[in-house]
């Protein structure tokens, strides 16, 4: 089979690294891919949002699957377009893509098909949203609608920040075209939990359950990134909260959209507050999440392509997954200044030593080849992932690594893991 994998972060070495090793793959290609992925696919020069120049090279290379790692040609309908030309594609059209596209979407699906999340309001108007916000108090939840990479949902504990975060958003445009419609929703508290499922329109599959921590520093403080770190399992999904999951989230979602007339296919990302027996969503991705991803396929044992091929052609029914039991857990290493602004170009050491580690992968995102190295091109620039017996051996050994590896401004939190820690008792 001949793959063309569309992206170039962390998520995405992640998933070249792991297709490589099928022995389905006759070629993998990566549009744009990165100085890691470089190892183990040929990365071609295509911008990801130059929908004409990835369908030539499928055409001309005569490729049988696409894979759409972000969010960006998803929401722009890249998958619409190659599926006219007869390719198989995993990731969702266009239509089903809007569930992470346009949080007023996904809003008003919820409310559409009964499924769990925060009370809300949807605005174009800053008067009407700042009205709302001083009628219904702080803490609150400013969210633009649109995508701003992880960022585009503002905390705000009193209703000064909210009124701040309305003027960015709606006003400065921070996130631009993002922010012409806001979401202000209410504040939920508990502990968050990635649930993935593999989906083909109708059949849903589950992947392991995950935790990420999206905000900057430690202790989960300051602003949101795209992802700082994460691990799996998530030791907070039991076997009765899954079920409950599938039954008050993903079946309901799915079918859902399936009746609308935009059936899901990909891999659906529900993004979930976990309160006591409440569960509420906090938002869909329609893709796989980024760092989630890079622990998550450390552990898969199965097979990743016959898995994408049978989502794409709607034949997943019956298949399964096979998961290492131990944990794996990501370390995120960022350019200082992320997420606000931050340098590139700084040469990376320390690299070559964990190459070939049989535990221990290092996930480029932002790095490519300058003048014969390895240099920073990114805000998140490597994932360093473990696996081992628990998560704070897993811990320990992604910052043995990440503590001998560095580029010159080089940031990353010191506790990913610690809740899951704190469970194992450790
Ligand atoms: P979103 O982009 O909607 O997932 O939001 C990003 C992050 O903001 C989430 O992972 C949460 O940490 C936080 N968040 C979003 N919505 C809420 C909410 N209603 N209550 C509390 N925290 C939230
Ligand atoms: N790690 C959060 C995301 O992928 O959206």
């Amino acid at each position: 089979m001949k793959i063309l994998l569309i992206g170039g972060g962390g998520r995405e070495h992640a998933m070249a690294w792991k297709m490589a090793q099928s022995p389905l793959v006759q070629s993998l290609y990566c549009a744009p891919g990165n100085a890691g992925m470089a190892a183990v696919a040929r990365c071609v020069p295509l911008s990801v949002d130059d929908g004409a120049a990835i369908r030539q090279f499928v055409r001309e290379q005569g490729i049988d699957l696409v894979v759409v790692g972000p969010e960006g040609p998803l929401v722009a309908g890249l998958t619409d377009q190659l599926r006219q030309m007869g390719v198989a594609v995993f990731g969702p059209s266009q239509a089903a893509a809007a569930i992470e596209g346009s949080k007023v979407f996904m809003k008003d699906l919820c409310a559409r098909h009964a499924i769990p999340t925060a009370s809300y309001q949807t605005f174009t108007q800053p008067e009407q949203a700042r009205a709302y916000i001083h009628a219904q108090g702080a803490p609150i939840v400013i969210k633009a609608s649109g995508l701003a990479a992880g960022k585009g949902a503002i905390v705000c504990q009193t209703v000064a920040e909210a009124d701040e975060a309305i003027r960015q958003i709606m006003v400065d445009r921070l996130f631009g075209a993002a922010g012409d419609q806001v979401v202000v929703e209410s504040c939920l508290r508990g502990e968050e939990l990635s649930f993935l499922a593999l989906v083909d329109g109708e059949e849903i599959l589950p992947l392991a359950g995950c935790q990420d921590h999206k905000a900057v520093g430690d202790g989960d403080r300051g602003a949101n990134t795209g992802g700082m770190g994460a691990y799996s399992p998530a030791p907070i999904l039991t076997p009765a909260l899954q079920e409950r999951v599938m039954a008050e989230v993903m079946r309901p979602v799915v079918q859902g959209m399936a009746a609308e007339g935009y059936p899901y296919r990909g891999v659906l990302y529900a993004g979930l507050m976990i309160d006591g027996d409440q569960i509420q969503v906090l938002e869909f991705n329609a893709r796989f999440g980024d760092p989630e991803t890079q622990p998550l396929l450390m552990r898969m044992r199965s097979d990743l392509v016959p898995l994408l091929w049978a989502c794409a052609n709607g034949s997943l029914r019956g298949m399964q997954i096979d998961w290492d039991p131990r944990p794996a857990l990501c370390v995120c290493m960022v350019a200082g200044g992320y997420p606000g602004p931050y340098a590139t170009g700084k040469p990376i050491h320390g690299l070559q030593p964990w190459v070939g580690h049989p535990d221990l992968q290092l996930f480029h995102a932002g790095t490519r080849w300058q003048d014969g190295q390895v240099v920073t091109a990114g805000g998140r620039v490597l994932g360093v992932t473990a696996l081992a017996d628990t998560v704070a051996a897993a811990q320990q050994r992604a910052y043995a690594a990440v503590e001998s590896i560095g580029w010159e401004g080089v940031y990353f939190r010191r506790d990913i893991g610690y809740r899951a820690i704190k469970r194992e008792g450790v």
